[in-house]
């Protein structure tokens, strides 16, 4: 758990170079599918799909609802991959494992990380099925040592000392804005402040009066590492937190988050989500 291990250059490599192998497709742009949110993947033109378990060096995902597998395809005339299916850090894997796809889409030409997550609300204006535009994160595990760049750094995917402020790219913010008007789902979106928790277990009251107090928005178990990951080697990052529960904060509240209902949600409003990724991307424009 959280070993120290240390993933090479090299094997980067090699899983990319046996993917570049077995598909014709080089994305430019790359997308993290949440709990609930793989349905995108399924709408990929050309598809060349792989199982993580059928991929040199590729993690294995474990959690229920999340399929594992990698798609390529064509969205909007332009190519993509799909990750259906996540790694978190509760399930064990060293936060390197949790991030080794994202260099490996560097290595495959990907300028832009699409990442999706499902969360839990703190602000007191959301509502579970509201989407939120991540603006920025407090990566909670990082912040006291559980950071995937720990470890000798790579100065072939970026520097020592990234900066991280700006990760989530403004213009993308601004056009998922202007798409979400378009679409008539204004009313839906948000734009906020999401953290990172290790989980596996949701908030006690006090842990989420505390987030809430420290200005948190929305709460998940992941995102924040690869994020950390590719803005270190220079991607530019979108994310977005579909809403599924409310974080209780109350002694005096009676209902509790469950899995189950946070995929209830994710499969209420995978459409409206995929919609504006696939706005997004036929509008952002590539190098
Ligand atoms: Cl309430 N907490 C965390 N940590 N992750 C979540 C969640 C809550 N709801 C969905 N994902």
């Amino acid at each position: 758990m959280h070993s120290k291990e240390h993933i090479s250059h090299d094997e980067y490599q090699k899983t990319a170079d046996w993917l570049m192998s077995q598909t014709k497709h080089r994305p430019q742009v790359a997308i993290i599918c949440g709990s609930g949110l793989g349905t995108l993947a399924d709408t990929l033109k050309c598809q060349d799909s792989f199982a993580y378990s059928d991929i040199p060096g590729f993690p294995q995902s474990t959690v229920q609802g999340h399929a594992g597998r990698l798609v390529f395809g064509e969205l909007k005339g332009k190519t993509c991959v799909c990750m259906q299916g996540r790694f978190h850090m509760y399930e064990g894997h060293s936060l390197c494992k949790t991030t080794f796809p994202i260099r490996v889409f560097k290595l495959l030409g990907v300028e832009t990380l699409i990442v999706t997550n499902a969360a839990g609300s703190l602000a007191d204006g959301f509502q579970p099925g509201d989407i939120m535009i991540i603006k920025d994160h407090i990566n909670f595990p990082g912040l006291v040592g559980l950071n995937p760049l720990c470890g000798p750094n790579d100065d072939k995917f970026g520097p020592r000392f990234p900066a991280m402020s700006g990760c989530y790219d403004k213009g993308l913010r601004c056009l998922a804005v202007e798409i979400a008007k378009e679409l008539g789902v204004a009313s839906i979106l948000q734009e906020g402040v999401y953290a990172m928790v290790g989980g596996p277990n949701f908030e006690t009251i006090a842990e989420a009066r505390l987030l809430h107090r420290l200005g948190v928005d929305a709460v998940g178990m992941s995102t924040a590492p690869e994020v950390v990951v590719a803005t270190h080697c220079g991607l530019r990052v979108f994310g977005l937190s579909l809403i599924t529960n409310k974080v209780v904060k109350s002694y005096e509240d009676t209902e509790s988050v469950n899995h189950e209902g946070v995929l209830e949600i994710g499969r209420l409003r995978s459409h409206t989500v995929q919609q504006l990724v696939t706005e997004l991307i036929d509008r952002m424009e590539i190098n």
